[in-house]
């Protein structure tokens, strides 16, 4: 399972990247407009920092709109993907995107039947919203698990993105689930790599590695 981080924060970007993990990035309108910037300059620099898959959403409407924006947006960088809402008008913009050859990824989506038609459209993407459906008291992961079933059966190649990730345990059961790529925000991702024993296994190294270097100067004297 491939691992993106959900920001637009370039600052966040550098330095999950330098674990050497990072395959991707997502961004939306909320993680742009946070950055506070003008968006298409923020954008290009997200795609510039990321060695990977960034997907750039569409704000327009109608059929049309979505997919001229979805051109300019991808012409922003040769790794953007172009998400489009799980949307009548969505789903048309993105079939005609696909035919253009413009990756992309269909977000919004909270059900099997909605994962269904974007891989019929040939999305590259499909991102299933797990944090949200538990916020509503449905199970976010019932709903990846179903979706990974189904697109296993069916041999579709769209890759299942596991997204509005909130903790750790979402990451290991979208893991489970053969869920393809988890995006996450930056306080998930360093949430991962915590342990208190590790912590306590490091002190526990350090002081005795420590406690030795004394023994040996001491007796070095
Ligand atoms: C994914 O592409 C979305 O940007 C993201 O995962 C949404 O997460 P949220 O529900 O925490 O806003």
């Amino acid at each position: 399972m491939k691992l993106f981080l959900d920001t637009a924060n370039l600052e966040e970007i550098r330095a999950i990247k330098r674990w050497g993990v990072l395959s991707g990035c997502t961004t939306n309108p909320s993680l742009l407009a946070k950055e506070g910037k003008d968006w298409e300059v923020q954008m290009k620099e997200v795609c510039a920092e990321v060695d990977g898959d960034v997907s750039l959403e569409t704000t327009e409407s109608t059929a049309d709109a979505i997919f001229e924006q979805g051109m300019r947006l991808a012409s922003v960088a040769p790794n953007a993907v172009v998400k489009v809402v799980m949307t009548p008008e969505g789903l048309e913009a993105g079939s005609r995107l696909v035919a253009e050859g413009v990756p992309i990824n269909v977000t919004l989506c909270f059900s099997p039947a909605q994962a269904i038609l974007a891989a019929e459209a040939g999305a590259r993407y499909v991102s299933p919203f797990l944090g949200r459906i538990d916020d509503i008291g449905a199970d976010g992961l019932y709903v990846l698990e179903e979706i990974c079933s189904i697109f296993e059966v069916q041999g579709y190649e769209t890759d299942v993105l596991a997204a509005s990730l909130r903790h750790p345990m979402h990451v290991i059961e979208a893991a489970r689930l053969g869920a393809d790529v988890a995006t996450m925000p930056y306080d998930v991702f360093t949430k991962l790599v915590k342990h208190p024993l590790t912590d306590l296994g490091l002190e526990k190294f350090d002081s005795d590695w420590k406690k030795l270097q004394k023994e040996l100067k001491e007796g070095a004297k």
